[in-house]
């Protein structure tokens, strides 16, 4: 990696920042038709970045960013999930034109969290192979179109988040135990889709890259028991490995087959697919972190009935990690170590470049006098922008760094109280005012540090 390619850029989503919901012919996505709590920002205008789109570039560009890390609607280029809707791929096309005109290199994830609601309706979403080919066919009407201009795809953001979430892929079940297999029927077929994703790129753009983003998930064990350092291990293994090893090499690890198999959760999945799964590699590996796990081996008469499914497995259990600091958004605790140590496992792992595609620090910022002082976010970006060049001095090949976010985004769950952007959007969860946006220090500080750029000795 020559010394001046390292990637400095932000992160932000389609359904989070957009808004115009069913403007220009944009269908309905999955998450505009979830149930949100009353009192919540939905997609209707989230920070109206459909319409901020040129303000909001302008603000890259005076932060010095090199790349931009965003997501296409999908229900904005296929409303109905079969035809192409050429204004939903024009928005794109002007936003990525402006940011090769000011030289950042656009970074399109296909798939963060939202299809057209037509395909749930139809299929079943995710749940069906006729999905993954849905998927193909809109990534190959993708690829075609922004050939060239686009260096680098994603295929899909936080397979683990995205297959245990209900409400934002739009299947819903109350049988817990149907629940979990959809999960891993649907973890099965994103990575069926991806590596199809991946294959027609190649076809189609030979030059370009892409790869999976993953929600990387750094499990500390609560204590040197060796039970609960095997819990810490295979949760790493049900939430990290067991997703990234399908993507990367087409296999599962042996212990998580031998569990699906023992629950009855394992999914169906063709010779051809499993064919298909080890003919494709990724160019790299996108990892997004906030804060790691401590787990113990699990107690007796648990209840994980409550928990996220990917939780349940009963092989390990969440416990609070005493040695990092909480605050109220992040009670997992904030810890720049886990980064360094999860670029190292998966580089190990792997032997993929990495980049980090989201990274950041979400708190209740408080507008004073035109000013939003968040020093909190400033330390919180730079502890972890430090353990990246350590592990770069290092000789892991980490070749960018995307916060999350650039600007203020309705949450993925949390509405506009919880919020992570350098540039605050002028809303609340009830009223949306009219979304103008205002630099916070975190901005100008991360100006500063991009023009620093990376040590590496
Ligand atoms: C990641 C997602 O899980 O974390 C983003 O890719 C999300 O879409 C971000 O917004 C922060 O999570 P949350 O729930 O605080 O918005």
């Amino acid at each position: 990696m020559l010394k001046n390619e390292f990637l400095w850029g932000a992160s932000t989503s389609a359904f989070q920042a957009e808004g115009a919901y069913l403007e220009d012919g944009k269908g309905l996505g999955t998450v505009d038709v979830r149930k949100v709590p009353s009192g919540i920002a939905d997609t209707k205008i989230a920070s109206d970045h459909y319409h901020h789109w040129e303000e909001d570039i302008e603000s890259m560009r005076e932060l010095g960013l090199n790349t931009y890390r965003f997501s296409f609607s999908w229900s904005r280029i296929m409303p109905d999930g079969k035809t192409v809707n050429e204004k939903g791929l024009k928005f794109y096309e002007q936003i990525i034109d402006r940011c090769l005109e000011y030289g950042i290199e656009p970074l399109p994830t296909l798939y963060h969290f939202e299809m057209p609601q037509a395909l749930v309706d139809r299929y079943q979403g995710w749940l069906s192979e006729k999905t993954i080919d849905a998927y193909e066919k809109y990534a190959r009407i993708c690829f075609k179109w922004f050939k060239k201009k686009v260096k680098r795809w994603v295929t899909i953001n936080e397979q683990l988040i995205a297959g245990a979430a209900a409400d934002l892929h739009g299947i819903h079940t109350q049988d817990p135990e149907q629940a979990m297999k959809n999960m891993y029927q649907i973890y099965a077929n994103m990575a069926i889709a991806e590596k199809k994703a991946m294959l027609a790129l190649k076809e189609i753009d030979p030059q370009a890259e892409i790869g999976p983003v993953c929600a990387i998930q750094i499990v500390y064990p609560n204590s040197s028991d060796p039970f609960d350092v095997l819990a810490a291990m295979d949760a790493e293994e049900m939430m990290m490995y067991s997703l990234l090893d399908l993507s990367v090499n087409g296999s599962y690890p042996p212990r998580f087959t031998s569990y699906l198999k023992k629950k009855g959760y394992m999914p169906q999945i063709s010779k051809e697919d499993w064919s298909l799964l080890r003919s494709a590699k990724p160019d790299f590996i996108g990892i997004n972190y906030y804060f790691p796990l401590a787990v113990c081996h699990p107690q007796p008469n648990q209840d994980f009935s409550k928990l996220p499914p990917f939780w349940r497995c009963e092989l390990f259990q969440v416990v609070d990690n005493p040695h990092l600091q909480k605050s109220e958004w992040m009670p997992n605790g904030m810890d720049p170590e886990g980064l360094y140590l999860g670029i190292r496992k998966l580089y190990d792992r792997y032997h993929l470049p990495l980049i980090i595609t989201e990274n950041g620090m979400a708190y209740s910022d408080i507008l004073e006098d035109g000013k939003v002082h968040d020093l909190y976010r400033i330390e919180y970006l730079d502890a972890h922008i430090r353990k990246i060049e350590q592990a770069i001095s290092e000789g892991y090949p980490v070749f960018g760094y995307c916060p999350w976010s650039l600007f203020d985004l309705i949450s993925s769950h949390q509405g506009f109280k919880k919020r992570y952007g350098l540039i605050y959007v002028d809303r609340t969860d009830e009223d949306t005012k009219t979304c103008a946006r205002i630099k916070k220090d975190s901005y100008y500080w991360y100006r500063d540090r991009i023009r620093k750029g990376i040590n590496h000795d």
